[in-house]
Order: C-alpha cells, then structure tokens, then sequence
C-alpha cells in the first residue's frame, strides 16, 4: 500500500516541479514574485499582530527588545566612540528623564530635533518615542525664515540642538520665545540664558527604563515623526509618518535578507526618510550594528567598509555615481559588503558599479517620504524599480496615467477622467488612497496636501495620491523610474528629461559633473537645455563636447547653454540645486561663471557674449 502512495507522491512531486519549470519559462518571475508574496505576507502577518498588542507596541518598543536581550552588543560607532545597545538605551532614559523633570513634555506633544548625524540624534529620537512624543526631524542645512517655518509647521513646544547648531537657533530665538518654546543643547554651555543645557540635566537624571504606561494612550495613527520634503517650489513641507509607519518600516531590512550580523553603513541624513527610516528604525529589528557618519564622502567610503566590517550600505543614486567616478584601484574588490540597498540608481551606474566593486546584490526601491506605497526590485533586473506582481496591485491599486507636462497636470478624457497610459509609455503615477495605503498629508498644511490629492480619477469620488513621478511599465510588468515631474521641461514639443541629458554630457571625460535644466528664452514656448557642468583639472574642450552632444542627443534636448562651475551646488541629501540656476537664466550680464552657447554657424559651443545673447533676445539669431 505504501509504495503506490510514495510513487503517487513522487509523481505529484514531478508534477509540481514540471509545473514550476513551465511557470518559470512562461513568467521568468514567477519564482521570485512567489518568494516576494511570501515575504509581504510575512511582514503583513507580523505587522497586524504587532499592531494588535495593547497597550500599543511602537517601533521604540522593538528597540527596547533588543536592548533587554543582546545589551553588550554594538549598536552604533560614530567616528572614535562606540555605543551598546544598553548603552544608547540607558543613555536615551536619562534624556527623557531629565526632559520629564524639566519640561512640560508629555506623550502626544511634539518635540523638535535639530541636530546632525550623530549619536545625540539618536539617543534623543529614542528618548522622546519613549515618552510618546511626535518628534519633527528638522534639517541641519535650513537656516533663519526657514528654519522657523519648519519649526513652526510642527506646533512644536520643545527644540534640542547641539554645541555647534545652537548659533543658529539664536538667530531664531526671539520668535521662538515669543510662541513660548523652550530651547534645550545638547551641551553643558549654552550660547544664550534663554536656552537650556540638556547635558547639565541629564547628569542627575537616573537611567531606569521610562515606563511604557506613559506613552499607552499613543495610538499607531498617531503622527511618529514629522520629515520636511522640498517641493519644487516654496518652502519645505512636513510630511507626517505615522507611528503604524514607523512600525512598518521595521520590517524593511529583515524582508530583504539583513540579519543581526550585518553592519550598516549610514551616510545619509537622518533627518530624511531613507536614513532615518532604513539605516536606524528598520536595525532595531534585525538588531544590527549602525556605522554612522556625518555625512557621505566619497574618499573615506570604502575605507571605513573594510574598517568596520560593513556588509550593508545605503544608497542614493548619487552616491553610487560619485563613487564609480573615482579613480579605479586596486583594492576595489577587497570589502565585505554584500548588499546595497536605496534609490536612485541609473542603469549605466549600476551596472558599472558592479563591474567594479564586485558582486554586491543591489536593492534598488522606490518610495517617497509622504507617498503610500513603495516597490523594490526583487527580481534581479537592472534598471527596475520593482515589479508590478498581482498581490501588489490587488493590495495597493496604482496606475500609470497620461500627463500633460506642459500644462502639468494630467491628461482628461471628456468625461473628464485620467487615461491609463499604454504598455511601455511614460505616465504618472497615482496611488489609491485606501485604509491600507493612507495619505497622512503635510502639518499643519492643507492646503498643499490637497494638492497631492488627485480626485475623479478613474470613477466620480476616488482620491488617489498624485506621487509626482512619472514611470513606464514593460511587457512584463517590471517598473522602470522615468523622471520627476519637476525634472522634465518641455522643448520643440518634445520632453526632455533632465536626468537622461545629464547622463550623457558626463561622459565626456572631462566633465566631473552636471546639472541640467531648463531655461526660458523670450519669444519662446517651453525651456530650453541648459546645462551647469563642473570640470576636471582639464580644459574645457568645446569642440569635444559638441561633438559628444551632437552624437548622442537628439537636437532638442542638447543643452544650448552651459556654465561652468568649480562644483555642482546640491541640497543635503546631494540632491542638485536648480531652482536658483533656472532663475539666473543665460543672461551673461548677471551671472560672473563662463557661460557657451551651442552655435549652429560655427557648429561648436563658443563663449555666450552679451551681443549673441542680445541677438537671441531679439531672435536675430534663431534657436
Ligand atoms: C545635581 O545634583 C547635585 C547634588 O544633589 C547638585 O549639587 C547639582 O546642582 C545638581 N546638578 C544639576 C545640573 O541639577
Ligand atoms: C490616557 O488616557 C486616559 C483617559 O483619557 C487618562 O486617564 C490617562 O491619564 C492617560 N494616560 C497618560 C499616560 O496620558
Ligand atoms: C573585521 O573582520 C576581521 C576578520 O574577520 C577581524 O579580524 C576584525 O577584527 C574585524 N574588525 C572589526 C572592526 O570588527
Ligand atoms: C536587483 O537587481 C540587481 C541587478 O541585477 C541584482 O543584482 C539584485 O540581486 C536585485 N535585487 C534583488 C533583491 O533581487
């Protein structure tokens, strides 16, 4: 009796694996989407289990876990100092301590943080999630007005900063005291009498846990930390993460294979979402060793990899391009980092990035600060963001839609609904906002989180998040990442992506980097190229770089103006400033940098002189 069953058994077996080969050749993916569902069944299961708890289980509480059962292990080393994971708790219990004792912080209230990448942040975040507290993640490059603002949008009572910031909050201070803040340094002399040593307090305060009682009535649709994003135009905006958020951001670095073994390599800001909610909130989970800098360089990278052991780094795409740009060495290969996880990376980068630094398994994602939904590629496939697989699409109803960037806003039928794009065409994405998928909005700014709202898109009354990025989708279903939308300008009718140009005119070897956008010329529609680019000790050879443009741009979207600069400005997280470029135009009388305008007559860039430029102006000369 037993045999036939075994034979059976094995037959079905056969079955199955045959089976599984067919699946394999028909969906190439069918393999890794299984593994994917998997694993977003797991995380689904752990989270609604974790958000089940009462009192309420938030991501600090996983920290505090980790704590309790490996408290000698190294949570953190910045630059000479090393932290415990006892350490940093301990640590983080006699900050909120001291705050409980010295201000009316309380669970529910928001606290600010303006700091660098440093142990403080860290030990400061922990502490104000101990006591429930929401906590606005200010950036350490925004000064004065600026600075206010983002402050201000947080209905924060209560900033902490450092020995080196404090300078900067005192230009503040007079507002800041007017609205009542109290203002605490994490240092034992403070620059003014209206501000508070936080050192000084924390001396006497005791390091007993802080009792989970007092943040129990902190719910996961609570806001968790406010994170500023620089729109396109105005001020910073403070996209709300909400405390289910965080707790589901713990899950990120286990679902992709990190284990309590790795080291982290954190480069990135904290103060925005990839650093913050990655490199730290996701370690608490797999219980991981954090290496934190202050910030990304390119010459100290791969040596504190082999220093510390890294076997984990995150990524934006810039720092992968500036660390294939320089020199080759020989020891390229000699680290023990196996994966890479971010965003941002453009497939010729990556693919020399791997020629270089060896096999390093890339997890290259998609997902924005206030967006509700996010991809990762899963499958292997350079240049993918993700994979549109059927449980994705049946848990986060998403489409690509036509849009009008001239206009900048999507394309209407005339029942006035969005237009799916075609397979393989570039369209916006748009996410429905669901139970599952929320938009928390910006603080304390309506106005703008509206904005982000799509509504009527498919059906009267559906709202769906405008993400501003516009992807394509192949055959296959894979989800390429096209462009922001604020990264394209419009020229002769044709689009042109900003990123895509820029790719191009760097491979010129000469050029260290560049900057492209589009400027407006009077008398005509749309922008046109223009281009800042920083050059190598080499000259500027003109002739080359026509010839390079010529080749590999199709004429619209050759940049008909350049300007040379020592270095490309960027933003904190290495994002390139444009905005300010745009404003100053090509007019040579305002701008003191060698600017070339790509001559049709002479076919070569010649240096832009004020009586070409007024000949363009007046459209003598013809563009
Ligand atoms: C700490 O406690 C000691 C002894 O009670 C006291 O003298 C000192 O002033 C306290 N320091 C602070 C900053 O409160
Ligand atoms: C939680 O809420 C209850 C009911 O509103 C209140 O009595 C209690 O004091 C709150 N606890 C804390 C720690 O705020
Ligand atoms: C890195 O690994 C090597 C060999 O495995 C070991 O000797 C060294 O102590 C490690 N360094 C650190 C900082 O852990
Ligand atoms: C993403 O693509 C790269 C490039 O092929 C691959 O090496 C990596 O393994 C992929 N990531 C995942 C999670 O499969």
């Amino acid at each position: 009796m037993l045999a036939p069953c075994c034979a059976l058994a094995a037959l079905g077996l056969l079955a199955l694996g045959v089976l599984a080969l067919v699946f394999r050749g028909v969906f190439p993916c069918w393999w890794a989407d299984a593994l994917c569902l998997k694993n977003i069944v797991l995380v689904l299961l752990r989270l609604s289990w974790r958000a089940r708890l009462r009192p309420p289980f938030l991501a600090v509480d996983r920290f505090e876990e980790q704590a309790a059962r490996q408290p000698a292990k190294t949570f953190l080393v910045f630059e000479r100092e090393t932290v415990s994971y006892s350490a940093a708790h301990r640590r983080s219990n006699r900050i909120a301590h001291a705050l409980l004792a010295h201000s009316s912080l309380r669970a529910g209230h928001t606290a600010a943080l303006f700091l660098r990448n440093e142990p403080d942040f860290i030990c400061a975040w922990l502490a104000l999630a101990k006591l429930g507290c929401t906590v606005a993640l200010l950036n350490d490059n925004i000064r004065s007005g600026s600075l206010l603002h983002c402050f201000r949008c947080s209905s924060a009572k209560v900033l902490i900063t450092s020995a080196e910031l404090q300078g900067v909050v005192q230009e503040i201070l007079e507002p800041l005291r007017e609205d009542g803040v109290c203002v605490f340094v994490m240092a034992p002399e403070c620059v003014s009498p209206h501000m508070q040593s936080l050192t000084d307090k924390m001396e006497n305060a005791s390091d007993s846990p802080i009792p989970r009682s007092l943040r129990a009535n902190v719910t996961l649709s609570d806001p968790g930390v406010y994170i500023y994003t620089s729109g396109t135009t105005g001020l910073p905006k403070a996209a709300v993460i909400s405390q289910m958020r965080l707790l589901a951001s713990l899950a990120v670095l286990p679902s992709i294979g990190v284990t309590g073994d790795d080291v982290i390599y954190a480069c990135l800001p904290l103060y925005h979402t990839a650093g913050f909610l990655i490199s730290f909130i996701s370690c608490f989970d797999t219980g991981s060793t954090i290496i934190l800098k202050r910030k990304f360089s390119v010459s100290q990278f791969w040596k504190d990899c082999r220093k510390h052991n890294v076997t984990v780094i995150q990524y934006i795409g810039e720092v992968m391009r500036y660390l294939c740009n320089t020199p080759k060495a020989e020891d390229d290969k000699e680290h023990k980092v196996r994966m890479a996880i971010g965003n941002g990376l453009r497939a010729d980068v990556w693919k020399e990035f791997l020629s270089r630094f060896g096999k390093i398994d890339v997890r290259e994602f998609y997902a924005s600060t206030e967006g509700n939904m996010g991809f990762i590629n899963y499958t292997g496939k350079i240049g993918a963001i993700g994979r549109a697989n059927f449980l994705l699409r049946k848990l986060f109803p998403f489409a690509l839609i036509k849009y009008d960037t001239q206009r900048d806003e999507p394309v209407r039928d005339a029942s006035g609904r969005c237009i799916r794009v075609r397979t393989g065409e570039t369209g916006l994405l748009v996410v429905k906002i669901t139970k599952l998928a929320p938009f928390r909005g910006y603080a304390g700014n309506p106005e703008q989180t509206e904005k982000k709202r799509l509504r009527d898109v498919f059906e009267k009354g559906d709202v769906y998040f405008n993400s501003g990025d516009l992807m394509r989708m192949d055959q296959d279903d894979f989800i390429y990442f096209q462009d922001r939308i604020g990264d394209t300008f419009r020229w002769k009718g044709e689009n042109v992506a900003t990123t895509e140009v820029s790719d191009i005119i760097t491979q010129v070897d000469f050029i260290k980097e560049g900057n492209v956008y589009g400027v407006q010329v009077p008398g005509h529609e749309g922008r046109i190229g223009m281009a800042a680019v920083a050059v190598k000790e080499a000259e500027f050879d003109c002739t080359k770089m026509f010839n390079h443009v010529r080749k590999h741009l199709p004429s619209y979207a050759q940049p008909r103006f350049l300007r040379l600069q020592s270095a490309v400005e960027l933003t904190g997280t290495f994002k390139q400033v444009k905005m300010k470029l745009v404003k100053e135009g090509f007019d040579p009388a305002g701008i003191s940098e060698p600017l070339f305008f790509l001559s049709e007559s002479e076919q070569n860039y010649v240096p832009l002189t004020k009586t070409i430029y007024d000949s363009i102006v007046t459209g003598s000369i013809r563009l």
